[in-house]
């Protein structure tokens, strides 16, 4: 196994210490007082159920209308997309893989050997998926077909008939589609139904990390089929086993509570939405909208992308997340997610640097 650098979370890393970065795609970070709840002082450390807590996955089911026995309880869904590429992709299988794309998607299944296949979609067709030339790739033997819906990080969604022509591409190609739901409910009314809806073939993957902002809970899960579950099972025996019963139990309080937090993403993600589109209007070198959904846009820059993100950050210590990590250069991703203060901020620098170079 060869897996390619991670250069967005090692970017990160890099500018850490940075004033303001406005490219996050998660929900602003939760805190423990927020519950208003203590752990069980009898919680035993020691042992947990390997599949995750039957309350937490009671839970999770109910947020894909599925049973609780096609749920398994992961290390964030990094483990989920871990455990599904090295359970059913080997070596030299063919994977397909949308583009733009959070890189983990399309980088897992390289390292663990497939021959990938990007499909790019197409800023001036409003990021269309081409399900015929889907149809056409996935020939007679692609083994996996990887979305994000929401996309990261273009925040386009796929649709119910989108999901039931891919589970029929699925069928025809005796393949599996995984689609990483990690922002999925963040279209709030409009949100797309689960692929765990379609079907034996589909895979859906998701997380507390965004919609929450809990991302060091380090929970995630895997909704799919009882005979796949066990297979990814029995991978995870060998990466985490059972996971932590402390981020467990607290990921149950985040989805007891979830149309709390639904409502609280909404709430700063429309003061965000409505700064970034004021913004954008007043930026002639950007182009492309502010999605209606999620917690990401996508912006093309008549500016090289490389330049302008370093310039911003040298100049102004402000970080935005260049198009290269998901595969499309001359465009970069910033995160509505965040303090409107600091987005307010981060776009006035954008500007300022913007009006100087072009
Ligand atoms: C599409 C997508 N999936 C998964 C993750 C990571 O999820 P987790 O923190 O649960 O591992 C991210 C984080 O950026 C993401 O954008």
């Amino acid at each position: 196994m060869e897996f390619p650098p991670f250069e967005h979370l090692l970017y990160y890393e890099r500018v850490h210490g940075a004033r303001l970065n406005i490219s996050f795609s998660n929900i602003r970070e939760f805190r423990l007082d927020g519950f208003g709840r203590s752990l069980p002082k009898d919680l035993d450390l020691n042992w947990t159920f390997r599949n995750g807590t039957p309350e937490l996955r009671r839970l999770i089911a109910r947020r894909h209308r599925a049973s609780p026995n096609r749920v398994l309880v992961t290390t964030g869904a990094t483990e989920g997309n871990f455990l599904v590429n090295a359970s059913l992709v080997h070596p030299r299988d063919r994977v397909l893989v949308d583009i733009p794309i959070y890189s983990p998607l399309r980088d897992v299944p390289r390292g663990v050997g497939a021959k990938v296949v990007e499909i790019p979609r197409e800023c001036k067709d409003g990021w269309r998926l081409d399900l015929d030339r889907w149809r056409k790739l996935a020939g007679r033997r692609a083994c996996l077909l990887v979305f994000a819906n929401l996309n990261n990080p273009t925040s386009t969604a796929l649709s119910r008939s989108d999901l039931r022509a891919l589970a029929d591409i699925a069928e025809e190609c005796d393949g599996h589609v995984l689609v990483d739901e990690t922002f999925r409910e963040l279209a709030f009314e409009n949100r797309p139904p689960s692929a765990a809806e379609f079907g034996p073939r589909m895979i859906a993957l998701s997380t507390v990390t965004k919609v929450c902002g809990l991302g060091t809970l380090r929970v995630g899960w895997i909704v799919g089929a009882p005979d796949l579950l066990e297979r990814f099972a029995g991978l995870k025996d060998y990466t985490t086993g059972g996971g932590s019963i402390v981020s467990q139990t607290i990921a149950s309080w985040a989805l007891g509570r979830w149309d709390f937090f639904l409502r609280r993403a909404k709430r700063i993600l429309d003061a965000n939405r409505k700064i970034a589109t004021d913004a954008l209007r007043d930026l002639p070198a950007l182009q492309g909208d502010v999605p209606v959904g999620g917690s990401v846009l996508f912006p093309h820059s008549t500016v090289h992308v490389g330049k302008l993100a370093s310039r911003l950050l040298k100049q102004y210590g402000t970080v935005i997340a260049e198009g290269r990590f998901f595969g499309v250069p001359d465009h970069f991703r910033l995160g509505l997610g965040g303090e409107p203060r600091d987005l307010r901020m981060g776009l006035a620098n954008l500007r300022r640097l913007l009006r100087a170079v072009s």
